[in-house]
């Protein structure tokens, strides 16, 4: 595990942090103990709510749910009317209620509603008035029989069994009044003393009580007592028979003995009423029994509430009792604030408490999780210790080999230095007796240009050696600075001089412009030579005929500045980074040759205190900028000298550097010779005397064609469609691979095959080479009569290909390899164009050039390198081929056969048939075959 790894768990641990609490603080919340079972909906549809027996029954249950506060009250009121009743059952079903209760305005309207909720699974319990089914899960209320039977017999006995009796009746079916009444009449046809004179209906109501008395007031005549269904109406009554002033002493009898003000008992007490009958709301056990169904306890289906008789002699004992009860009832209320403050307390407190214990786990968790990381953290130190040390060992081991290494490449370098300084003697030999040959007069002209092309290379290898002897005594700290007060324009334009012959002969512009003297000037002469003359030897290396090379010379304020600035291929971003780097060379640069140069160039300056520095852009032109400073104050006593004495040396370096750079050294190959060559080669080389040694060694078997840059080699290429090409893979311009590239992947002239020369010679440049398509990748030195032999057999495979096609035009015989997939494809192609229109006479040369996408002369120059024949010629050859298949196979005449091969003169190709083959296609056909 490293500290990434660390870092994950943290973040991870950090992550679960919310997670965590979250978690704990509801799993604290369950285990609280506050055990809340899930809300319960209760429906309570009341048939009407107005009055205050309903209002009391309400405000019973209302008491009673105060102790079951997991479950909630939906009440609605249906003032008196069953169909509105109905309807708000039906809406409260729709809410979700888990249970109804009901106290139903009429028995048989609300039968089915009641029905319906039952059914659906939703238990029932009716309250006081019934439904006429007994599908219904509890009911709760008096037995209305029993009040209407106690009232009877309660009024016969205070009447003594005699007298008259008006019964005022509730809502026609309403269950209570149909049940009062048949109790009250039951017991009233045991008395025959007691007559039931008239019953009336006041719907419970007392203003349609006393409208109903007002209007019937004859059934009021000669009754000695009233018994109503409930204490309103028979308040009502009372007060009807006072207005009437009737006797007071007619006995009137309700239902109900509600406490409370207007209630029956104050009734009875102030002796507006004889006496009422007990008729209990039910509330507090209607919503008791409610709770026992919806918690599935036991409970009983019917729950009959007892009644009574409450007249003058026991109202003012019931009154005491219901005082009792409601201070009770106050107390209890009471009590139920109290709980439900200290309720809050507590569940504040219990919050506090969760929330400490969650603190408390989360402490633990994370003093775990902090020790395990802690743990790791250790583990990942000494894992990275190992690290440490392994790479510690590492890195010794590496300095102990690159220490030997370097040992090794400076016993090398040593070497090489000593190998070169050796040189030095044999070329010198060489040279003197060298330069006595050249005099002698009896030279052939041929022998004399071998003798120039080796007295410049023997300069060549001088000045390689130098080079590379001066810079080994820079590396080692052997070269010293001899510097004298000097005039440097003088010194520049001597160097320049010595450059421009060479220049004036290619036309091109080189001149020296002094645009500030910097008078005295403190060099070394033998240093600062090498470095101007390897500059300009390089600029005219790479400037083309006919460009330009200023040479510029000024000063700022503190130094002496020399700018030399060509016109020739520049190099791009990547080589001119590398430029003055030890042995860099690229394709282009000018670093190209030993790859010393330059970089000897810049550690010339820099023993000068001085810069030298490069810009260039690609095909546009470099420049070079020497500064060096003035004055003499940054050179030491031992690096100036006074004497002047450095023209013998400065020429020795002239000679050196300015030998190799006469490109018109030898004379041209002549021209006229070239006219009545077979087979051509275009050479590609910007080394002129490798060029000229190439062309004259190939001149007597081959028209030659040159180029001494990449793209001069290209058009030439396409303009000449030579049969082979040799090209250098440096050279000025495109390089040789991608030169070959071009031309392989060209239909022009893809079949040409192409020998690349390099110096490059690592087995992984050779396979590169050979990558390019190039036919042969040689590298140099090479063997001249390898190469001529190799020439010879890329000719000769050529033009054995083109007889094998000629030999036998087939395009689906098998053919011999043709290398370049381009060349395979053009031959396909052009056979089957040609196949295809055998039969059309009128079929031309232009059709297949237009097939095949290129000009006429192209297709001929291609037919006649692959095929060695014209296309017309070849043409007819598969005509006549295909005439001799039919003339063997077939059983055609000869002018049919003649016209079949797209000869439309059956006579031309009669002559044409027997020129070819030998014999007239009669003669074939009768077997002369
Ligand atoms: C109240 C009431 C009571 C009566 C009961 C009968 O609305 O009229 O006075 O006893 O209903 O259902």
């Amino acid at each position: 595990m490293d500290h990434r790894d660390l870092k994950r768990i943290l973040k991870h641990q950090v992550a679960l942090f919310p997670v965590l609490l979250f978690g704990l603080f509801f799993f604290l919340q369950g285990c609280s103990g506050n055990k809340e079972s899930r809300k319960f909906k209760i429906g309570f549809s009341q048939c009407v709510g107005s009055d205050l027996w309903r209002r009391t029954m309400l405000d019973e249950m209302k008491m009673e749910l105060s102790l079951h506060p997991e479950s909630e009250l939906l009440y609605t009121d249906a003032n008196n009317d069953s169909r509105k009743q109905i309807e708000q059952v039906k809406e409260m079903i729709e809410q979700g209620i888990d249970l109804l209760i009901i106290s139903p305005n009429e028995a048989m309207p609300l039968t089915g509603i009641v029905e319906e909720t039952y059914n659906k699974g939703i238990p029932v319990v009716v309250i006081d008035r019934k439904t006429s089914s007994s599908l219904y899960t509890a009911y709760v209320g008096a037995e209305n029989y029993q009040v209407g039977k106690i009232a009877g017999e309660y009024l016969v006995s205070i009447i003594k069994g005699q007298g008259n009796v008006l019964e005022i009746m509730g809502l026609p079916g309403s269950s209570p009044a149909i049940e009062r009444d048949r109790g009250f009449t039951d017991v009233l046809k045991k008395h025959p003393g007691v007559k039931l004179t008239a019953q009336l209906y006041g719907d419970w109501l007392g203003r349609n009580t006393e409208a109903q008395l007002l209007k019937n007031q004859d059934k009021l005549r000669d009754v000695t007592a009233v018994f109503a269904h409930n204490d309103v109406m028979a308040a009502s009554a009372r007060k009807v028979l006072r207005s009437l002033k009737m006797d007071n002493n007619i006995k009137v009898i309700g239902v109900d003995a509600l406490p409370g003000n207007g209630g029956g008992l104050n009734l009875v007490g102030n002796k507006t009423l004889t006496a009422s009958v007990l008729y209990p709301t039910g509330g507090k056990e209607a919503i008791s029994i409610a709770m026992s169904i919806l918690n599935k306890e036991p409970f009983s289906k019917e729950n009959i509430l007892q009644t009574v008789v409450i007249d003058s002699s026991t109202v003012q004992l019931m009154k005491l009792q219901w005082a009792r009860i409601s201070s009770q009832q106050n107390d209890i209320e009471r009590q139920q604030t109290l709980l439900a403050d200290q309720f809050k307390v507590y569940n504040n407190q219990r919050l506090v408490l969760n929330f400490i214990v969650i603190t408390l786990v989360l402490t633990v968790v994370f003093a775990g999780l902090a020790f395990h990381a802690l743990l790791e953290n250790r583990k990942i130190n000494r894992s990275l210790e190992q690290k440490n040390e392994e790479i510690l060992r590492q890195r010794n081991q590496l300095i102990e080999m690159s220490e030997k290494a370097e040992e090794a490449t400076e016993a090398k370098l040593n070497f090489f230095t000593n190998i070169s300084h050796e040189f030095r003697t044999p070329l010198t030999l060489i040279l003197s007796p060298l330069e006595d040959l050249q005099k002698n007069e009896k030279l052939t002209a041929s022998a004399g240009r071998e003798l120039t092309l080796i007295h410049k290379n023997v300069y060549r290898l001088l000045r390689l050696v130098n080079q590379l002897m001066d810079y080994r005594k820079i590396e080692n700290k052997k070269l010293r600075l001899h510097a004298t007060a000097g005039n440097l324009i003088d010194f520049v334009r001597d160097i320049i001089e010595s450059f421009q012959h060479n220049a004036r002969k290619r036309n091109i512009d080189l001149r020296v412009i002094i645009k500030e003297d910097p008078k005295l000037v403190w060099f070394d002469v033998n240093m600062l030579d090498k470095v101007i003359f390897n500059l300009l030897s390089n600029a005219l290396k790479f400037t083309s005929d006919n460009g330009r090379i200023y040479v510029t010379v000024s000063k700022d304020e503190s130094s002496a500045i020399i700018e030399v600035a060509d016109s020739g291929v520049g190099m791009n971003e990547e080589e001119l980074k590398q430029i003055f780097e030890q042995f860099y060379q690229s394709d282009t640069s000018y670093s190209r040759g030993s790859g010393l140069g330059l970089s000897l160039s810049k550690e010339l300056i820099l023993l000068h205190k001085g810069v030298i520095s490069v810009t260039s852009r690609k095909w546009e032109g470099t420049t070079f900028t020497i500064s060096l400073p003035l004055g003499e104050e940054h050179l030491s006593a031992d690096e100036k000298i006074v004497q002047e004495k450095q023209e013998a040396k400065l020429y020795d370096e002239m000679k050196i550097y300015t030998f190799d750079q006469d490109k018109a050294g030898l004379p041209a190959p002549d021209d006229s010779l070239n006219l009545i060559k077979e087979q051509s080669i275009l050479i590609i080389e910007d080394n002129q005397e490798l060029l000229d040694y190439l062309c004259r060694k190939f001149e007597p078997g081959y028209e030659i064609f040159t180029a001494n840059n990449g793209i001069a080699g290209l058009s030439a290429a396409y303009e000449k469609i030579p049969d082979l090409i040799i090209s250098d893979v440096i050279i000025p311009g495109i390089s040789g691979k991608d030169l070959t590239n071009q031309l392989k992947t060209d239909i022009r002239t893809s079949h040409i095959p192409v020998i690349l020369l390099t110096a490059q010679g690592s087995m992984e440049q050779q396979i590169k080479g050979i990558h390019s398509m190039a036919d042969i990748y040689m590298t140099k030195p090479f063997n001249f009569e390898y190469l001529q032999a190799n020439v010879e057999n890329l000719i000769r495979n050529r033009v054995m290909l083109k007889e094998h096609y000629i030999s036998d035009i087939s395009p689906s015989g098998s053919k011999k390899q043709v290398s370049n997939v381009i060349d395979k494809k053009f031959l396909n192609d052009f056979a089957g164009i040609v196949e295809h229109n055998l039969s059309n006479e009128n079929f031309s040369v232009d059709e297949i050039s237009r097939s095949i996408g290129i000009s006429r002369v192209q297709l001929y120059r291609k037919v006649k390198a692959l095929l060695n024949c014209s296309v017309t010629d070849y043409i007819l050859n598969r005509r006549l081929k295909k005439a001799k298949y039919f003339l063997t196979n077939e059983d055609y005449t000869i002018s049919e056969i003649s016209y079949m091969v797209g000869i439309s003169s059956p006579t031309y190709f009669s002559t044409v048939f027997k020129a070819k083959y030998g014999m007239s296609p009669t003669e074939f056909k009768k077997g002369g075959r």
